[in-house]
């Protein structure tokens, strides 16, 4: 056995342990064996200094360890839209678990050419636990049909954060980056051929850049070796009809881009 199925395998007993062991936060622990071929000490482990739980109550630990369990599962290629949705559903991760009516885990087809990203749910999302299901999302399901996509078919529709900011405001960078594993799980299941982000708050966390949507749409950027492409949210249309003409322009040039992508697979 190698040194790295070996540690695989003592990764694994450890998240077991601190599953069973409610109340127990798992450490980060480097091991090593005494016949790996490259080792010479034992075992060490590192005590890395633990960060304060914001929330103490028994349930809420074992979740914290249901999602290490759930992001093992992930590497090991064990990870479902199921798991992930039912992960999302028990996130107390963030302060917005507490206004949130229902998670948005998102949802379209499983093997999408197009993974459409928004910002995060608003109030009909939340109340229907449904992705872009408003006014911007009606205008959002008409432009994708307009270059032949849909989430019935050929898109999968997800958001940045999975529960509704209050008031509609922007999602805080803490909230982005206490839920980005969900979408990076997402992400490794769902292989989209591109990555079409539904305005700045999306494509500014996605390809962490400060640039403005204004620059940024219209152009393809690489994602993790996958084509991103930014556009204006389909709100923005809604308040300002000036952005249609440049919104149609950018669908042609996404369009022409898939397919490209399609015609190479064939
Ligand atoms: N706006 C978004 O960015 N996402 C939704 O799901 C709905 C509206």
């Amino acid at each position: 056995m190698t040194a790295e199925q070996k540690t695989r395998i003592a990764e694994f007993l450890d998240l077991a342990g601190a599953y069973l062991r409610s109340g127990y936060k798992s450490q980060t622990l480097t091991y090593q064996f005494a016949d790996d071929e490259s080792a010479a000490p034992m075992a060490t482990e590192q005590a890395v200094p633990q960060a304060p739980l914001v929330e103490t109550r028994p349930q809420a630990i074992a979740q914290s360890d249901k999602r290490s369990l759930a992001i093992s599962n992930a590497e090991a290629g064990m990870d479902t839209l199921e798991a992930i949705a039912v992960d999302v559903a028990a996130c107390s991760a963030c302060p917005l678990c507490a206004t949130r009516t229902n998670t948005v885990p998102g949802e379209g087809v499983s093997s999408p050419l197009v993974l459409v990203i928004g910002e995060g749910p608003g109030e009909n999302e939340d109340k229907s636990g449904r992705p872009f299901v408003g006014e911007a999302g009606q205008l959002l399901d008409k432009m994708l049909a307009s270059i032949d996509l849909s989430r019935e078919k050929n898109c999968f529709i997800a958001n940045v954060v999975k529960c509704r900011p209050p008031h509609n405001r922007d999602p805080l960078s803490e909230e982005i980056a206490v839920c980005a594993s969900f979408l990076t799980r997402q992400i490794a299941l769902l292989k989209p051929r591109v990555i079409l982000c539904a305005g700045r708050v999306a494509t500014q966390a996605m390809v962490k850049t400060t640039n403005s949507i204004k620059n940024l749409h219209g152009h393809f950027i690489e994602c993790a070796k996958i084509p991103l492409f930014p556009m204006y949210h389909p709100s923005a249309l809604l308040h300002d009809p000036t952005l249609k003409r440049p919104s149609w322009d950018d669908l042609k040039t996404l369009r022409a881009r898939l397919d490209k992508l399609v015609a190479l697979k064939a």
